[in-house]
């Protein structure tokens, strides 16, 4: 089977560093390349965790920092409630010595998808505005991208707002030129995330493999889940970012149903909602693949499938 090329686009971000654990050393995946944006924290801490977690686990990607701010609205939120003060807090990592690479982030993307012929897919756990961004600096790079995969939005209830997503309230003018690009786009939003709950029991599960990956994995997870409890209520946090690997990995893992998405910029209390035509009432012709349900079961294989590739 032919190896999916992506650029992995994140803000480090517990389960972000899941997601690059997932994609770093999958046979189905071919990980070209980390951009990173701001979000859980600044972008200089989402770079240093990437770093991090690349150094770690001998992932050897080429890392490049991205942007620090939305592309048009004034305040950069960060989700310091979940992720901590460094944006990673839980794992204790060696001094780190690799070093971020000196192209940005949005200049990599442009230049890789120029350079390729249409057959990378961009992966985004974090706010879309390293792509966005990319897309209006060169839009040639439009028809280059195979598939845009995120982890964001939800047709239901948010969690930032009742109505929106973090990923997307954080640059939902990124969003929105990201939904109407035309090109094939899969939403993992919180409908699916939800439900793929990192409770007590699948950290021990983990914890059994017993290498680099399975320990990082449960330090990380272990203060994770005590800020979702904090915040959320939940027994184990959802473990959103990760599912667009698992995706990626094993495409029946979602169910997807195609439809229009839309994404608010317009209203007070609804901005960042992405408002998904589930039932299409109103004819309007489908953009988006939207995961609405998810084979819980077989997420937790692959991610332990993950964690044994660092054997
Ligand atoms: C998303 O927000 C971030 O805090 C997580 O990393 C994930 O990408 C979930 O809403
Ligand atoms: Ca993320």
């Amino acid at each position: 089977m032919e190896k999916r090329k992506i650029i992995l686009d994140c803000d480090p971000g517990h389960d972000d560093a899941i997601a690059i654990m997932l994609a770093g050393k999958s046979p189905y995946v071919d990980l070209l390349g980390i951009t990173v944006v701001a979000g859980n924290q600044t972008i200089e801490k989402t770079v240093r965790n990437a770093l991090n977690v690349c150094q770690h686990l001998n992932i050897d990607v080429p890392v490049h920092g991205g942007c620090g701010q939305p592309m048009i609205r004034h305040r950069q939120m960060i989700a310091d409630d979940i992720h901590g003060k460094t944006g990673l807090d839980g794992p204790i990592f060696e001094e780190l010595t690799r070093r971020a690479e000196d192209k940005h982030g949005v200049n990599y993307i442009i230049d890789t998808l120029m350079e390729s012929d249409g057959d990378i897919t961009v992966v985004t756990t974090g706010p879309m505005t390293n792509l966005a961004m990319a897309m209006r600096m060169e839009p040639r790079i439009i028809p280059k991208i195979q598939e845009i995969v995120l982890m964001g939005g939800s047709m239901g209830l948010g969690n930032v707002t009742p109505a929106a997503e973090f990923n997307i309230i954080a640059d939902a003018d990124a969003a929105f030129v990201c939904f109407t690009s035309g090109r094939p786009i899969t939403m993992m939003g919180l409908d699916v995330t939800r439900k793929v709950l990192c409770v007590p029991q699948v950290v021990e599960r983990m914890d059994k493999i017993k290498n680099k990956a399975s320990q990082l994995f449960v330090d990380l997870m272990r203060h994770f889940n005590k800020s979702q409890k904090e915040v959320f209520g939940w027994e184990g946090g959802p473990l959103h970012d990760p599912v667009t690997i698992a995706y990626l990995i094993d495409p029946s893992v979602v169910t997807l149903k195609a439809m229009n998405t839309e994404i608010d910029i317009r209203s007070t209390s609804s901005y960042g909602r992405t408002n998904c035509e589930f039932f299409n009432y109103n004819k309007k012709e489908a953009n988006s693949n939207v995961a609405v349900d998810i084979d819980v079961e077989k997420f937790w294989d692959i991610i332990e499938q993950g964690i044994r590739n660092y054997q």
